[in-house]
Parts: C-alpha cells; structure tokens; sequence
C-alpha cells in the first residue's frame, strides 16, 4: 500500500492505496465522489472525467498514486458552496442536454476544461472539446447548445466584476482554501 494526499472538492484526504488502485475506484469507493461515474473502463466514453490540477483527465486512465499531492474536482465539486449551480449544470439542465444523464458528469468537466481554454467557442471547438465524452442519448446537439449557453454566460459574469457572493462557482473558484476545515482522512 501506498499513502497518498489529495485534495478532493477542497477537502484534503490522506490515505492507502493499492499501487494500481485506478484514480475513479479511489474517488467512488474511498472518497465517496460517486458522482464521478464508470462507463467504460477503457477510456473511451469520458463519463469518468474529473479536472486533476485543472486539466480534464479521464479518471480510469489515471493511477491514484499518480494523483498524490494534487488537486482533483469531481463534478461534486463545480456547483458554489451554497449550492448554485455552476452555468454549465444549469444550462445543461435547462437546455436539456441530457436525458439519463450517466454521460453528464464527464460531459460537464470536459466542458469546464473547454470553456477554461476557449472562453468563446465556435461550435465545431466545442465538438472537439467533447469527443473524448460519449453520449448515448442526446445526439449531442443540446449538449452544443448547452456549452454556447454557459460560455456566454460565464463570459457576461466576467464582464459584470459583480461582488464575490453573487457568483457561481467556476473552475478557478473551486478553491481550496475556501474548505472550512481541511479533513485529513487517515
Ligand atoms: S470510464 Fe473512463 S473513459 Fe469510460
Ligand atoms: S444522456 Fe444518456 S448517455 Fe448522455
């Protein structure tokens, strides 16, 4: 076993891990982030995207251990702290870019990831920004209009400098510091 400490959703958890422990078995079954979901174990379907020091990563794909002293967040992590949802849940929620939604989680950080490097983007970059995640339902084209929604959305937040409280929470606002207490799980 190996001890890792990983801050997860602002919360820091120190704990053994097996060398080949997969980084989406730690989040689910010793985090408890069961948000982040398997689809394929292969890496191909993206549903277990998390953001692993702000880059978007497929979980499955990346070791635990490789995760040690690094910040992940896990779609349990995005919406604000008093519970606003970030403009992508909401827009994908309100545009209906889902329909049973097992794809949604990854589909989301992925686009955090997107929106992070192209503020602005054209339709066929966010097409490309989400290949990696797979739909089995939508057809992806409200998932499109989902992204554009939010990214105007975030762009015009950005624009409105309005006070810290009136916010949601963005990637870059997912910190860390702001966890109350730091819980160290031994
Ligand atoms: S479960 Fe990781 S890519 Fe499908
Ligand atoms: S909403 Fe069902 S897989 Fe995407």
């Amino acid at each position: 076993m190996t001890q890792i400490s990983v801050r997860v959703d602002g919360v820091t958890y120190a704990d053994d891990v097996e060398p080949r422990t997969l980084l989406v078995n730690y989040l689910r079954e010793q985090v408890g982030k069961v948000g982040t979901v398997v689809g394929c174990d292969t890496s191909n379907c993206g549903a277990c995207t998390v953001l692993l020091d702000g880059v978007a990563v497929k979980s499955c794909t990346v070791l635990a251990v490789q995760a040690d002293e690094a910040e992940v967040t896990t779609i349990e992590g995005v919406a604000a702290p008093d519970g606003t949802l970030h403009p992508l849940q909401r827009a994908f929620h309100e545009l209906h870019g889902l329909q049973c939604g097992f794809c949604t989680p990854g589909m989301i950080m992925a686009s955090i990831d997107l929106l992070r490097d192209h503020p602005d983007p054209s339709e066929t970059e966010i097409r490309e920004g989400i290949e990696g995640n797979l739909c089995r339902c939508t057809g992806y084209q409200n998932i499109v209009r989902a992204v554009q929604h939010a990214a105007g959305e975030m762009s015009g937040r950005a624009r409105s400098d309005g006070p810290a409280s009136d916010r949601s929470a963005s990637p870059a606002d997912v910190d860390t510091a702001a966890a109350p207490h730091a819980v160290v799980r031994a």
